[in-house]
């Protein structure tokens, strides 16, 4: 062999070498990938038209919603399937005869177990920046892990529900056309619930319609007397927590007060943000609620302590229960006439939206039952 051809085989070699590590690395990467990969729907996005008096619903990039994801969101929610005993679906404590909420104080999951907290509405819970009255879920995603594993609720497993639904030829078929053909998995199952969640929004209440609307006519003019109670910072200054935009009212500020609910003799009873966070001034701290639809679900706060909406007036007027992490907004309100106190139940009670269509146990599901 002369040099050169000694030189063109040590090339060939490195190309050889070059292409073998190249191709090592590739199938390595895609090896790993699944920890990361992620299900995608596979059908034609859709717009979610918001309603009067709501911003665009947020959609995170990895899920966007289609008619396919939403349709079996809505058939996994109302499905019992999804707990251990097949007794209770999402529906059986965020009910749509109860305003997507519970009107017990606190819920039944499987064997009748009990939780410590209330149902709160799933109505507009997609424009919460996190969910649970903690806060503890960061999406609507994540949320819909919890109460399937939740021993008082559900009392299932992620792997429990993706064998279930495995097993039946129908589910097959609607998650191959939602997410393509493979096996079901649970991110499946929680993907499309939340896009069936980000459906159930609701607004355009006899509020709306005055307020961003322009309908005079639209509410009473006690509701329009009860609005400047709420608002007005020398009044009741509800409107401090629950938010109400010069264009749109989500009624909340996504963050976390003390209010004084759930305090026995000065202690408070349930962690709320602190087991999240372990700062002891959060200690007692719930996420502000939406007043949305507040007519329609009773009862109120994160015990279910209050019974109805005059009572809420009177623990308000009464500046709540005194414990050491008592927001600052929170302070006595006993100087509001008799009149005002009226104005402000009447303008809560314009608050109740249109509910949504599509919103309810689907057709299907209950003639494969
Ligand atoms: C046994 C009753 C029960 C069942 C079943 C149940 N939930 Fe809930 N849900 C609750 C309670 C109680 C909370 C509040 C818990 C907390 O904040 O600690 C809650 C919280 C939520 C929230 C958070 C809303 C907010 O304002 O932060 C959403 C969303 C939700 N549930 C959706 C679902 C979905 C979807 C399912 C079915 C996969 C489901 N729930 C099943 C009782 C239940
Ligand atoms: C400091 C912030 C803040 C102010 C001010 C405030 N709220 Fe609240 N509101 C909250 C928080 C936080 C909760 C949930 C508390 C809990 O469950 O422990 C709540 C709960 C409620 C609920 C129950 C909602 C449900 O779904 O259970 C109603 C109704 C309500 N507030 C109305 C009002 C009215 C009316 C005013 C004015 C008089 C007012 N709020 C002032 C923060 C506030």
């Amino acid at each position: 062999m002369n040099s050169r051809k000694i030189l063109s085989v040590i090339f060939l070699a490195l190309v050889v070498a070059c292409a073998l590590a190249l191709y090592r690395e590739n199938n390595q990467s895609s090896a790993t990938a699944p920890a990361g990969a992620s299900a995608m729907p596979i059908g034609k996005r859709v717009e979610i038209k918001a309603p009067l008096g709501l911003p665009p619903v947020p959609i995170p990039a990895d899920n966007p919603p289609t008619a396919e994801t939403i349709a079996l969101g809505r058939r996994l929610y109302y499905d019992p399937a999804l707990s251990i005993d097949n007794t209770v679906s999402c529906a059986t404590c965020h009910s749509p005869q109860a305003g997507f909420a519970d009107p017990k104080p606190v819920s039944e999951g499987v064997g009748k177990k009990t939780g410590t907290r209330n149902s709160p509405t799933v109505f507009n819970a997609a424009y919460f920046q996190v969910q649970f009255w903690d806060g503890r879920a960061p999406s609507l995603e994540k949320q819909a892990e919890g109460p399937v594993q939740n021993p008082v609720e559900m009392a299932n497993t992620l792997a429990a529900v993706e064998q279930k639904l495995s097993a039946d030829p129908s589910y097959r078929d609607q998650f191959a056309k939602a997410f393509g053909p493979g096996p079901i998995t649970y991110e499946m199952v929680e993907k499309s619930i939340a896009s069936f969640e980000r459906t159930v929004i609701s607004a355009n209440s006899p509020f709306d319609r005055w307020k961003y609307g322009h309908e005079e006519t639209a509410v009473s003019d006690s509701v329009k007397r009860g609005f400047i109670v709420f608002t007005s910072k020398k009044k009741a200054n509800c409107a401090a927590c629950h938010l109400v935009g010069e264009k749109e009212a989500l009624f909340t500020d996504n963050k976390f007060h003390d209010i004084g609910i759930g305090v026995d003799f000065g202690q408070i009873t349930d962690p709320g943000l602190y087991a999240v966070t372990k700062k002891e001034s959060d200690r007692g701290l719930f996420r502000t609620p939406s007043l949305r639809n507040i007519a329609l679900t009773a009862p109120y706060m994160h015990d279910g302590s209050l019974k109805d909406l005059k009572q809420v007036m009177d623990f308000y007027i009464g500046a709540g229960n005194s414990n050491p992490n008592l927001d600052k907004e929170i302070h006595t309100l006993d100087f509001l006439t008799g009149q005002e106190r009226a104005d402000l139940v009447a303008f809560l009670n314009s608050l109740t939206g249109q509910i949504p269509p599509d919103s309810g146990p689907p057709a299907q599901a209950q003639a494969q039952k």
